[in-house]
């Protein structure tokens, strides 16, 4: 283990047990944050997560919540800050990511889209807000939300909402606290799809090449150092949202 150092507080990463979110609580972590890890089925690899990041020589802590749960995420900020008094940082990567088009008219799928991807955000952010005061808040949005795809209906409408809370919460939050965005490109492949698949997607974008969490992990730490931005989007997609 690392000998331990001075905190630049304490980050709260969502859905940080793995993927995206575990590349940004070790790259914070390596910074000098405390990590809250937020996980809900990924007990497992938020524990391993978790003894990653504490022999870096800071602490780290999960915390469990379904963010379909409204009450349940209402508490959650309460509940790291109850644990990590000096929480600075949140950020909102968890997120529901599943094919439904809009003639199938599924509202459990519109539902539990807006729910995690984008009421759980807001109530964070505004118990964030309420409880820590001051700080920065670090939305994961997507390449897609300057297109209009369809495919994915409910999930890209609710990242579409996001990207727009997240300025407007730029606005209501300043000064004390910014609010800034990270539109991922073709970085993981999802559940239902392949590496295979990935790859073959990367040769149609501009830099023809597939992205690294590692490189989300890296505009979030520049977000956090860039003291004089709010309400900004970062496009770290290999220029996909050109074309
Ligand atoms: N992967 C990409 O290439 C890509 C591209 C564009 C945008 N993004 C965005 O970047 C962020 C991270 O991407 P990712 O691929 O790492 O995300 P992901 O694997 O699709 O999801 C991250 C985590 O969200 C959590 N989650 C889902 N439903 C939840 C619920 N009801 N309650 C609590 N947590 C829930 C899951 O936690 P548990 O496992 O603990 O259940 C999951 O591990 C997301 O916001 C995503 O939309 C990613």
């Amino acid at each position: 283990m690392k000998p331990s150092r001075a905190s630049q507080g304490t980050a709260l990463v969502t859905g940080g047990a793995k993927r995206i979110g575990q590349a940004i609580a070790i790259a914070l972590a390596g910074a000098g944050y405390d990590i809250a890890i937020h996980y809900n089925s990924s007990r497992p690899e938020a524990q391993e997560t978790a003894a990653l990041i504490t022999r870096q020589g800071v602490r780290c802590e999960i915390f469990p919540c379904d963010l379909q749960r409204e009450t349940a995420v209402r508490a959650l900020i309460r509940q790291v800050q109850t644990r990590f008094p000096d929480l600075n940082v949140l950020i909102n990567s968890a997120s529901l990511f599943r094919p439904s088009g809009l003639s199938s008219a599924d509202l459990p799928s519109f539902h539990g889209h807006f729910s995690v991807n984008l009421i759980a955000p807001y109530l964070l952010s505004c118990e964030f807000a309420r409880l820590c005061k001051t700080g920065h808040i670090i939305n994961l949005l997507d390449t897609d939300i300057v297109k209009y795809r369809t495919s994915h209906f409910p999930y890209l409408l609710s990242k579409k909402a996001l990207a727009e809370f997240t300025q407007m919460a730029a606005v209501a939050l300043a000064p004390k606290i910014r609010v800034n965005g990270i539109c991922p490109g073709l970085i993981l492949p999802p559940a239902d799809r392949s590496e295979k698949y990935l790859n073959k997607r990367a040769l149609g974008i501009p830099l023809k090449r597939r992205g690294d969490p590692r490189q989300i992990a890296k505009a979030a730490l520049y977000l956090l150092e860039s003291e004089f931005l709010t309400g900004q989007f970062i496009f770290n997609d290999g220029g996909e949202h050109l074309i």
